[in-house]
């Protein structure tokens, strides 16, 4: 069983349960912002539980989704239904997602880009996202900045469900690639049911961290220009050091 990125069926209900639909971290009024004059089909890689997707519908937005986790999906569709709505989303990955259509607008946020950690499958990547947008279409998406990266998410956190079970996950970083610049954590959940122990689920969540330089002449290589940086969902304000995020915007020429 592949356990790298999987966001099972534990993972997931955390997921749901800490990045809930209402949560933002500056980043979804952001994303609402830079997209506010759209009138085409915008999709969002990775699109989760729907987190960013459902206030992007909300605002009018035309958005389409994939995910590679069924469970996430599964999130999604049910958060979606919720609310009356039913976007297009589908099981599919970065590496070969295909839609017939293009698109005025691809975003990734929450650092997902990083999950891919192999260098030439993100260059693939984005290559496939500037060959699914229209001519002037954009792509925008974040990533963590180097030092989150490296620090990891280390330590015990927990969440009660609706049924009153315990969820509690345990993170350590593994591995460190100073050469693939990439990490690997160790992420551990369980579900504790009147102080049993019902269901564990491990997770190696692996990331590759990006120089800001370095994104920006992967798009630029990609044939994307326009490129332009911007730090804490601030649009235009050059990142700076404690960012705690980093976004790319650029354009697909006409
Ligand atoms: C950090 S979540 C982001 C969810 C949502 N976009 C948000 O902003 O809250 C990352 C998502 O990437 C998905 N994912 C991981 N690897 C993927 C891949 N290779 N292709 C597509 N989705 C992937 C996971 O299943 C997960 O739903």
């Amino acid at each position: 069983m592949q356990l790298n990125n999987r966001y099972g069926n534990l993972a997931s209900h955390v997921y749901n349960l800490d990045k809930h639909i209402g949560k933002s971290f500056g980043d979804v009024e952001f994303y609402r912002e830079r997209l506010r004059d759209s009138t085409g089909p915008i999709l969002e890689p990775a699109v989760g539980n729907g987190r960013v997707l459902i206030p992007l519908l909300d605002a009018g937005l035309q958005v389409v989704g994939f995910d590679a986790s069924q469970e996430m999906l599964d999130h999604c569709t049910r958060e979606c239904a919720a609310r009356s709505l039913s976007p297009h989303v589908t099981r599919q990955t970065f590496e070969d997602f295909a839609y017939d259509e293009c698109f005025e607008a691809v975003i990734i946020p929450a650092g997902s880009f990083q999950l891919i950690t192999d260098h030439s499958v993100a260059m693939a990547a984005l290559k496939r996202i500037f060959d699914h947008l229209l001519p002037n279409g954009r792509v925008i998406l974040d990533v963590d900045p180097i030092g989150s990266v490296l620090s990891g998410a280390s330590g015990i956190r927990r969440w009660t469900t609706q049924d009153g079970d315990l969820l509690t996950l345990t993170a350590q970083l593994a591995e460190t690639d100073f050469v693939a610049q990439t990490t690997v954590s160790h992420l551990r959940y369980d579900r504790w049911r009147a102080g049993q122990l019902a269901a564990s689920e491990l997770e190696f969540f692996s990331l590759r961290w990006w120089g800001v330089e370095e994104l920006g002449l992967a798009l630029r290589a990609t044939g994307f220009v326009d490129v332009t940086v911007s730090g804490n969902y601030q649009h235009g304000k050059a990142p700076e050091n404690d960012d705690r995020s980093i976004t790319f915007e650029a354009r697909r020429p006409a």
